[in-house]
């Protein structure tokens, strides 16, 4: 029964965070847009705030933004904040129940660095906070007064977190944990900086007093952070998902391309909306990263380097000698029979040139490790091998099952 509760919970829990990630992120894009097309409005004084005339759903919307804040505040106010804890927490809750609850099958690989389960998640959230807290010690620091030094500051921080984490964790773990660093310092903007500003904003207005500009800047600041955040969280979320992205001892190279690259983009974006032209270059730029990117990916991943016909690069993590394990031979052979001519690091199946999902199947160590996964795809589903196409038997199914669910 517990394969499966965990398979609803990690579907669920997935439905939940892409649902929220696209509304705060939606929300995010909307804003910066709707900020950079604010026009001159005949009421509001120069300099504070300005009008938009927007076309949806429908009908016209006049929509206007008072500087530090209008002259009186109405009784309702919509908060934008839910969004952004709802994808915090509903992300927290899935990187525990994947990475931590399940840690030795996606976040420790022995071969990197090998121990215990607590250890792993202790190292993951000690790091995602202690990101956070370093990110707001910059931003406070004289440092903060330059864009351009915490722009840097940041990315040299992001990619040496990057270095780390692949050092201690499996290389998909290792990507997780960096999109989960840079996503948190994002909420966090928004939960202690972003909201608690406006509040104090709303409180002077409230008791008569001119509110202090400053919070509002700060605020904008730090949402603008979160704006050149998202292309590059998002990357690092989904390509967790595609092993050639992240099965390179460069991974961290691929993740400081990632930042250059994703934040560029929003550049080029921010720019047009603000009718300060269109900087074509920066998609030059964007597309310069991917194609270092890639090449980064084709030459040194094991995937990579079999589509080119290299021989593959023997690292020192792979060459590290594991404790031996021990899976029955009557397993071994079914899944070596069945599965491994496509889940092994040179297949062998037509139309097949990287072990799909990253998944090899192709030594005792190998078939141990994933034994949840095998029971998930293989037994207790019939999933893998896809259509069958490999005849696998209904014994050897049962065979697998029991030997995936013995204690
Ligand atoms: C003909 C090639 C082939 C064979 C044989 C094969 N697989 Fe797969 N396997 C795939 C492909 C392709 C995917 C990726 C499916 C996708 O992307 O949805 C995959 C995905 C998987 C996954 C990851 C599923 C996920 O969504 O995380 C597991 C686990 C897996 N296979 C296990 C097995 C096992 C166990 C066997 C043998 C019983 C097996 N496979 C046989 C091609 C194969």
């Amino acid at each position: 029964m517990e394969p499966i509760l965990h398979e609803f919970g990690s579907l669920l829990l997935r439905w939940a965070h892409i649902t929220a990630g696209m509304a705060w992120i939606g929300a995010s894009f909307y804003f910066m847009h709707l900020d950079a097309s604010l026009k001159p409005s005949p009421d509001i004084p120069a300099g504070k705030g300005g009008e938009a005339w927007e076309v949806h759903g429908g009908g016209f919307y006049q929509v206007r933004k008072y500087l530090v804040a209008p002259a009186a505040l109405p009784d309702h106010l919509t908060w934008h904040k839910w969004q952004s804890y709802a994808t915090w927490l509903s992300g927290a809750a899935l990187l525990i129940w994947t990475y931590y609850y399940q840690a030795s099958l996606y976040l420790i690989d022995p071969s990197v660095y090998a121990m215990s389960p607590l250890m792993a998640a202790a190292i993951g959230i000690i790091a995602i906070f202690g990101g956070w807290v370093f990110y707001d010690l910059v931003c406070h620091s004289p440092l903060g007064k330059s864009d351009l030094a915490v722009g840097l500051v940041i990315f040299v921080f992001i990619v040496a977190m990057a270095f780390f984490f692949q050092k201690v964790f499996s290389p998909r773990g290792a990507f997780i944990h960096i999109g989960a660093l840079m996503a948190t310092i994002m909420t966090a903007n928004v939960f202690c900086v972003i909201i608690p500003n406006q509040h104090k904003v709303v409180a002077a207005l409230k008791a008569g007093e001119e509110p202090d500009p400053a919070y509002g800047k700060a605020g904008k600041l730090r949402s603008s952070h979160n704006n050149y955040f998202t292309l590059p969280v998002i990357f690092l979320m989904m390509s967790n998902h595609y092993p050639i992205t992240y099965s390179t001892p460069y991974a961290f190279v691929i993740v400081a391309l990632a930042l250059v690259g994703g934040a560029i983009i929003r550049v080029f974006y921010n720019k047009r909306h603000a009718g300060q032209g269109n900087w074509w270059w920066c998609w030059l730029v964007a597309a310069a990263c991917l194609a270092v990117a890639i090449s980064i990916c084709l030459t040194t991943t094991p995937a990579g380097r079999t589509a080119l016909g290299w021989p593959p690069l023997v690292t020192t993590a792979e060459a590290a000698t594991l404790p031996a394990v021990d899976v029955p031979e009557d397993v071994q052979n079914v899944v070596l029979g069945r599965c491994s001519m496509c889940h092994s690091a040179q297949p062998l199946w037509d139309g097949i040139a990287i072990a799909p999902r990253g998944i090899l199947l192709d030594t005792p160590e190998a078939i141990a490790r994933n034994k949840p996964l095998i029971l998930m795809q293989a037994a207790l589903t019939h999933a893998m091998p896809p259509n069958n196409i490999t005849d696998i038997t209904p014994d050897e199914r049962a065979l697998l099952k029991a030997w995936a669910t013995a204690p």
